[in-house]
């Protein structure tokens, strides 16, 4: 048992005297009054026990795509800290691995696994061979710059196959093993699904797909307990977003990242923590009532650009 004592003051009692009380399971908070020396127990002191246990995801396991960069390696290192334990599907082996170390220094449970998720064959290997998984978050994703007549087949293929089908593979995948226990998905949408982006054609074409994709298997697993949701953010700053400024606007980089930022009414662009935060909810059992939902989170650009 561990004991812990807080000192402050009040203007009107001299001091109160907190002794929170740390026991395996239990937090025990005791008011004593030095003035009267009363010693209750707040009833407030409940409730903060209750938040300190939310949104906790010790034993479960996520696999999570495209962990090894921005959102989705948010998502991983969050997800970590609330004790579950990650397993990051990821093109690039060496930033999963660079993920996976993060995790680990802070004494959470991570692996990698290098592997296409458009490729349903490695897909199907690398899930079919974890002992269980109860969360699937598809994050891992592409973008594309063009209009319907600028955008080459092969393009729009590449776009199709690593959104779309990649999305598809996994929960493919990793349906047998949620219907064990129950889970939840997480598809990474945008708000190209939801509003029209000028010059993403394919990008916003498949992330419309991934939408509609989530209701549709949130339909077909609700009676197996598995919940299916996605996430569409506006800008959010990573290397997706930079990369595609140094591929697109050499030399105006700053000017781009400034009209980007500014194209939210809110001003700035989100940071994956926040896009992580969202995930967290949604997948964990306090959102046990949340299913075959898209949740905009773009600093207002869906509903307040007008
Ligand atoms: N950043 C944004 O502004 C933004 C906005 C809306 C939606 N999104 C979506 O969020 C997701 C993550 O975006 P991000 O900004 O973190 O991207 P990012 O480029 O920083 O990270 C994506 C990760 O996915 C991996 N990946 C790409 N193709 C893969 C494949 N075929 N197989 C396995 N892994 C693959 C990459 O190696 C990379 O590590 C994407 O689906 C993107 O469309 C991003």
């Amino acid at each position: 048992m561990y004991y812990l004592d807080i000192l402050f003051g009040h203007s009107n009692i001299q001091t109160d005297h907190l002794n929170i009380l740390l026991g395996d399971s239990d937090i025990h908070l005791v008011h004593f009054d030095i003035r009267t020396g009363r010693k209750e127990i707040q009833s407030y002191l409940l409730h903060i026990k209750f938040i300190i246990k939310m949104f906790r995801l010790d034993n479960k396991t996520a696999v999570i795509t495209g962990g090894g960069s921005g959102i989705g390696k948010a998502i991983s290192i969050l997800f970590a800290q609330q004790g579950a334990t990650i397993h990051i599907i990821e093109l690039s082996e060496e930033n999963a691995l660079q993920t996976v170390a993060e995790i680990s220094a802070a004494g959470g449970k991570a692996y990698a696994h290098s592997c296409n998720v458009a490729n349903q064959q490695q897909v199907v290997a690398v899930i079919s061979a974890l002992e269980k998984v109860d969360i699937l978050i598809n994050n891992a994703g592409i973008a594309n710059i063009g209009k319907a007549d600028t955008t080459s087949e092969a393009d729009f293929d590449k776009v199709m196959a690593v959104n779309v089908k990649g999305t598809y593979n996994c929960i493919f995948a990793t349906i047998p093993k949620l219907r064990e226990n129950g889970g939840v998905i997480i598809n990474m949408a945008s708000i190209g699904s939801n509003v029209g982006i000028a010059d993403r054609f394919v990008y916003s074409t498949s992330k419309g797909a991934i939408k509609a994709m989530t209701m549709s298997v949130a339909r077909d697993y609700i009676k197996e307990n598995i919940r299916c949701n996605s996430i569409s953010p506006a800008r959010v700053h990573t290397p997706f977003v930079d990369g595609f400024l140094k591929n697109n606007y050499e030399g105006k980089e700053a000017e781009m990242f400034e009209k980007l930022s500014q194209s939210q009414p809110i001003g700035r662009m989100a940071e994956p923590i926040e896009i992580a935060t969202l995930a967290l909810y949604l997948c964990s059992s306090e959102a046990s009532f949340i299913t075959g939902c898209d949740y905009p989170i773009d600093g207002g650009f869906t509903t307040l650009n007008n």
